[in-house]
């Protein structure tokens, strides 16, 4: 059994904090939530340590971590030069949801950065994330949470489901604000490159950068890559289908899509905006095996992030046997929501 010490989100207990900590020095495998998702700790410059969590995981080796510090003071170990921007960047957006990659040092060891000759690394604003960095003194590795492929974890029993037995340690600091993982900014090339979008949009890193690249696969607007050149990853279990569109015509298919998965005997998750609440309701009306998670407004999108991989852990947990949504608007953080449906996607979408 995993232990599960509960804290307060803003004032967490120091003797709870100063325990976890104990547990990563030694080498323990600590979840912990951050303002993104929660993170599953582990001693950062400790191989063996490391190599158990990608066992816990179940993730390739192939895939790097990141490495979260207390503050931009602690990065020089880690890093091989830490560029003039970085300052800049830190007083901007740190702590919080922004993860630059940078040239590493040799300090950084191969299981964190998967042989790459660069390293991932944030300073998280939650304040039981910072405590317990501060507490354990050392750079914490730490990916999401969750089994590989799973929807990232929101809560502490989302950490609980999938990996109880595997790990020591969960601080449950409550539900997570942001809802989708930081923003991954490369800055080891010429130009800054967005590999993953986050809270942290690109329209704010194009007031610091004269110019910022964001890596194809999650460009909105334009064609998906081959849905086999992407990850599978920020999948439920059951398969998702995304319409996207205009609301006139995305959501009469998402309707007729529903109305024939029913019809198969199906039960039919469905994500959508507050919105739409009624004209799906009453799709459902004598129907039970619909599932229904209108999960915010389109016009707060930031809502939406917050609550988007809780719903897919449910509609996997209410047995349904598809997942239907309709997309979000792609201001903000909406691009970051939209990224995550096309991959939970992987290839089934509708462009309406
Ligand atoms: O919000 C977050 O970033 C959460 C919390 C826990 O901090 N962490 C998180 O970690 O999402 P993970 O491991 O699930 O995702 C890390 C991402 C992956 O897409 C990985 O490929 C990328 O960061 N990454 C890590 N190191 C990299 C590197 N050296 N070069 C390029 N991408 C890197
Ligand atoms: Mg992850």
């Amino acid at each position: 059994m995993t232990e599960v010490i509960r804290v307060s989100p803003d004032r967490p207990d120091p003797a709870a904090i100063a325990r976890a900590a104990e547990c990563l020095r030694a080498g323990g495998l600590v979840a912990f939530p951050t303002e993104t998702v929660y993170g599953l700790g582990v001693h950062a410059l400790d191989r063996a340590a490391l190599r158990r969590l990608f066992v816990a995981k179940q993730r390739p080796a192939t895939d790097p971590l990141i490495v979260h510090v207390a503050s931009v003071d602690q990065l020089a170990p880690l890093l091989a030069v830490v560029p003039d921007t970085v300052p800049t960047l830190a007083r901007l957006f740190w702590p919080g949801p922004l993860t630059l990659v940078l040239p590493r040092s040799a300090a950084v060891p191969d299981e964190v950065t998967a042989g790459l000759d660069t390293v991932a690394v944030r300073v998280p604003a939650h304040p039981v994330a910072r405590a317990l960095i501060t507490a354990a003194g050392i750079p914490i590795a730490a990916p999401s949470a969750n089994l590989f492929s799973r929807p990232s974890p929101t809560q502490a029993s989302h950490v609980f489901d999938d990996l109880n037995g595997r790990i020591d340690l969960i601080v449950d600091g409550g539900a997570t604000t942001i809802g989708v993982e930081s923003t991954v900014l490369d800055l080891s090339g010429d130009v800054p490159t967005v590999l993953r979008p986050g809270a942290v949009t690109v329209e704010m890193l194009r007031e610091v950068f004269p110019r910022v690249d964001v890596s194809t696969a999650i460009a909105i607007g334009s064609p998906m890559p081959s849905p086999g050149l992407l990850e599978k990853h920020y999948s439920p279990r059951a398969p998702l289908t995304l319409f996207e569109g205009r609301r006139d015509a995305a959501l009469p298919s998402l309707i007729v899509a529903a109305r024939s998965a029913l019809a198969e005997g199906k039960s039919v998750g469905i994500i959508a905006a507050d919105e739409d609440r009624e004209a799906l309701a009453a799709l459902g009306e004598p129907n039970r095996r619909i599932l229904l998670r209108t999960i915010g407004s389109q016009e707060a999108v930031e809502a939406v992030a917050a609550r988007l991989y809780a719903s897919l852990r449910e509609l996997d947990a209410s047995g349904a046997d598809v997942i239907l949504v309709r997309s979000f608007p792609t201001d903000g953080i909406g691009v970051a929501v939209q990224d995550r449906l096309r991959r939970a996607a992987a290839g089934r979408i509708i462009h309406c």
